[in-house]
């Protein structure tokens, strides 16, 4: 657990908590950023399930790609090291869609959201926050239960989040992948993602990143000692080893009182009044 303070370890840009490792001239520089047509975006709020598809999309393709650090991670010259690439981009961030730059919009750049079950996302995130020195400390399941409704931890209120990209789900260049979708069948979402990015790969391979892609196998490479502890695929952290904690769907139920999940429920009903979710 942090012993830093909240005032050293956030602050706040266009109304949303971000970690000092996301730097404010960085944030307000992305407007600006230098998209390319073949940039490829993978997009989540923490907690998602970023690093596996991330690890997913790394074993689909065979021709040489990046997966860069998140957009939003660094100071300014970031940015530089960003433009300097030469491979083909795939690129986290845990951007909301309103703070994405222009130019992938612009040019229609592929985008792949997941998302998974807030509630989970919500027991996954507590179990971060007191593990991941980046971010403040945390007493007690019940007052980090607070902090996330009311949207008041890094990255803001998980329902913005998912509203600001699910307005923008119909664009042929998005594609909107779930968690739990993962969980049930991942040869069929994997399928999906190779038709969305348009690649060609064989059934056995397909069988094959999947084996490598299961829970116990990910954790695993990450104990070992050749995993590169400076890659980041989460401006929160670089260190692979806070992620793989129970990969399961339905934790919430260990940590959910029944006062808390109505509380949820209404929160969400209202919230979500507007989508199809
Ligand atoms: P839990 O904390 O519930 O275990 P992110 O990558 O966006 O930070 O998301 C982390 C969550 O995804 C963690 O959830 C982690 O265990 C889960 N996860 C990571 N790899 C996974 C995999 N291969 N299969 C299932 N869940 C996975």
């Amino acid at each position: 657990m942090s012993n830093s303070s909240e005032a050293e370890l956030l602050h706040t840009f266009k109304g949303i908590p971000f970690t000092t490792r996301s730097s404010p001239e960085l944030l307000k520089s992305l407007d600006t950023f230098d998209a390319r047509e073949d940039d490829v975006l993978l997009v989540s709020y923490p907690k998602s399930g970023t690093h596996w598809l991330a690890g997913v999309i790394a074993k689909l393709y065979h021709t040489q790609v990046t997966i860069t650090s998140p957009i939003e991670f660094g100071d300014i010259s970031q940015l530089e090291e960003l433009n300097k690439l030469s491979s083909k981009r795939i690129i986290p961030t845990h951007l909301d869609y309103n703070m994405l730059p222009p130019n992938f919009k612009k040019n229609k750049c592929k985008m792949i959201y997941i998302s998974r079950n807030p509630k989970d996302t919500a027991v996954s995130m507590f179990h971060y926050y007191r593990d991941n020195p980046n971010l403040p400390s945390v007493d007690t399941w019940a007052a980090f239960f607070d902090l996330f409704l009311k949207g008041k931890v890094v990255c803001g209120s998980w329902f913005d989040h998912f509203l600001s990209w699910e307005e923008h789900e119909d664009e042929k260049n998005i594609l909107f992948l779930f968690y739990e979708d993962m969980k049930k069948d991942l040869p069929k979402v994997v399928k999906e993602i190779i038709l969305f990015l348009s690649l060609n790969i064989s059934d056995s391979d397909i069988q094959d990143v999947c084996k490598k892609s299961s829970f116990s196998e990910m954790k695993n490479d990450t104990e070992k000692e050749n995993s590169d502890p400076t890659h980041t695929v989460c401006a929160l952290t670089s260190n692979r080893r806070l992620i793989f904690r129970k990969g399961a769907v339905g934790d919430w139920k260990n940590y959910f009182t029944p006062k808390q999940n109505i509380r949820f429920q209404e929160i969400f009903n209202e919230k979500m009044k507007l989508s199809k979710m």
